[in-house]
């Protein structure tokens, strides 16, 4: 799995890449990520400007689209494989689980970050990205949001938990569609508190029935709504891929 992350703010992944999991999927190549600097393709070779005021006035700056085209076009041209372009926005489909596999499932990805008001919108409309937020609040800028889809889609990597059977069994999982039944370890009493002893009965089957009875009553307190007969949400699909629309042209 290739990652590419193209950001204002380089520096911010250095520790994060540098760390953990990533840093030992990087090291076994599994993993790749390579962080380009979006004003590496600024029109103003002099001051690498990459953000204007938003015509209409208003607060803020807005990413300019003769920035971040280019920079997506050449960062999509180091590979003979395209990569599946992401932007990090909180106006897009909201990440789960399953959204989450479907990106697991591209070998290349662009994670597009924003900053300040955000993209002009002739980026999305010329480069018809897949938007995705990570929840109903919102950032100063997509970098924190990359690194939740990094670390979420490399654990999916084959190989990259050390136990490849754990992410089958997380919360949200195929196996385990809504929350992981409660975990135990030593010690096996605690200021009272003792571990339930069917899981000290050495009872494959019963373990394996508490925990399944166990995951449905958490799923059911604490979050019923992955239970409804509706089945996922819709953000969970993947958005149609459309031809570009002419610039100017309404949009919802
Ligand atoms: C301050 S936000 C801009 C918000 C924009 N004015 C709006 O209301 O939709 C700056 C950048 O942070 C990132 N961001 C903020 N919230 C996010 C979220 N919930 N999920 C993903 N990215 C987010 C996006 O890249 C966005 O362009």
């Amino acid at each position: 799995m290739r990652f590419d992350v193209l950001t204002l703010f380089p520096e911010m992944f250095s520790g994060y890449v540098g760390q953990s999991l990533l840093r030992r999927a990087i090291d076994s190549g599994l993993v790749e990520v390579h962080i380009h600097n979006i004003r590496d393709w600024s029109p103003d070779k002099k001051h690498k400007k990459v953000d204007d005021r938003p015509y209409g006035g208003g607060p803020g700056m807005v990413l300019r689209v003769d920035c971040v085209v280019p920079c997506v076009e050449a960062v999509q041209a180091m590979t003979d494989q395209p990569g599946h372009l992401v932007m990090l926005t909180p106006q897009g489909r909201r990440l789960t689980q399953t959204v989450v596999r479907q990106l697991a499932g591209y070998p290349r990805l662009l994670l597009l970050c924003g900053r300040y008001e955000g993209f002009d919108e002739r980026i999305r409309l010329l480069l018809a990205p897949d938007e995705i937020s990570i929840g109903d609040y919102v950032l100063s800028g997509g970098e924190t949001a990359a690194m939740v889809i990094m670390d979420a889609v490399s654990r999916l990597v084959p190989g990259v938990v050390g136990d490849p059977e754990g992410p089958q069994w997380d919360s949200f999982s195929e196996q385990m569609p809504g929350l992981e039944f409660a975990q135990y370890t030593r010690p096996r009493e605690y200021r009272g508190l003792t571990v339930p002893s069917v899981l000290l009965s050495g009872d494959h089957a019963r373990i394996a029935q508490w925990r399944q009875e166990n995951s449905v009553e958490r799923t059911r307190m604490r979050r019923a709504d992955l239970f409804t007969p509706s089945g996922p949400p819709p953000t969970d699909s993947p958005p149609e891929r459309q031809p570009p629309e002419q610039p100017g042209q309404a949009t919802p």
